[in-house]
């Protein structure tokens, strides 16, 4: 891979994902665009990157070889236990019962299946209507996703209460139950592109994904997300990312999450919560 080539690619994954790719992962891009180019019986990568510049549809393969996809069932485990403790119980006692949740990069499906499982356990009456949409870029993990089905081996941290009520173990591996799946729906979308939703979102999960993005891209992504929450809404983000000097629209209420900042918006208490208040007013 010559130096243009990589130049190349670097500007492409940018302008198509908001991705930034510095020089020191050269070597991650080599060894998964160089597995395209063998499927494609192409000899080198500017004849990869002539290819890519031409035909529109191996746009979706280059961008779907550069995203990483690691995910886990119940992965940061605290995200689902304030949701179980904190924040459903609150829901609960609301007038609306109308609640829109959003996974906004989804990947092979865990994180909304965690999440639709954890609120199962509450908001299963028909008097509830609840859904949760999950996004993604990358179309085969998407694909993947929708099918519910995993291997054993990635099911350690799900909790066996869980387990037992929405989980079908088969020859193939484990397969989410139907009322489990008829929660979600999954579609593809670019964090970078035009968004069709109006919301307002009760709760969005934005995990491990701001991290391969600039500043400038994160400020933009996290202003629309404003937006789209209600006022006493949630946003999740992942371990290692943070809205500091970011954004100044939301507050910070517990380990990576935050809820819209607002003049004279009270924030109730919770047991968990009782520096920062937590407020479901619906
Ligand atoms: C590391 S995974 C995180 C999955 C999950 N949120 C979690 O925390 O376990 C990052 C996901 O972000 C997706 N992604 C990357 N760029 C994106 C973009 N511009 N728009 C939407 N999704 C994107 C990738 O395809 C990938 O599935």
């Amino acid at each position: 891979m010559t130096q243009a080539d990589f130049d190349f690619i670097q500007s492409l994954a940018y302008e198509e994902t908001g991705i930034v790719l510095p020089a020191r992962k050269k070597h991650m891009v080599y060894s998964r665009l160089s597995r395209r180019l063998r499927q494609l019986g192409l000899k080198n990568f500017s004849q990869y990157c002539l290819r890519v510049q031409n035909e529109p549809s191996e746009l979706v393969s280059f961008v779907n070889a550069l995203t990483t996809n690691l995910t886990a069932f119940f992965r940061e485990g605290h995200h689902f236990e304030y949701l179980n403790e904190e924040v459903s119980p609150q829901w609960k006692k609301r007038r609306n019962k109308r609640i829109r949740v959003w996974s906004s990069a989804c990947s092979t499906g865990e994180e909304p299946y965690s999440i639709a499982m954890t609120l199962a356990e509450h908001f299963s009456g028909a008097e509830w209507d609840l859904k949760i949409l999950a996004t993604d870029l990358d179309t085969n993990v998407l694909s993947k996703a929708s099918k519910g089905l995993y291997a054993e081996e990635s099911t350690t941290g799900l909790p066996q209460q869980y387990r037992s009520k929405y989980i079908q173990s088969n020859q193939a591996g484990i397969q989410i139950k139907q009322s489990i799946q008829k929660m979600i729906h999954f579609k593809q979308l670019n964090l970078l592109q035009n968004w069709p939703m109006t919301g307002p979102f009760d709760l969005i999960f934005c995990r491990n994904v701001l991290i391969y993005f600039d500043n400038e891209t994160k400020a933009k992504i996290i202003a629309k997300f404003r937006k789209l929450l209600a006022p006493d809404g949630l946003l999740f983000i992942g371990h290692s990312e943070t809205l500091t000097n970011i954004s100044d629209e939301f507050d910070l209420i517990g380990q990576t999450m935050y809820q819209p900042l607002q003049g004279g918006h009270t924030k109730i208490n919770t047991d968990k919560n009782k520096e920062k208040k937590l407020v479901m007013s619906y």
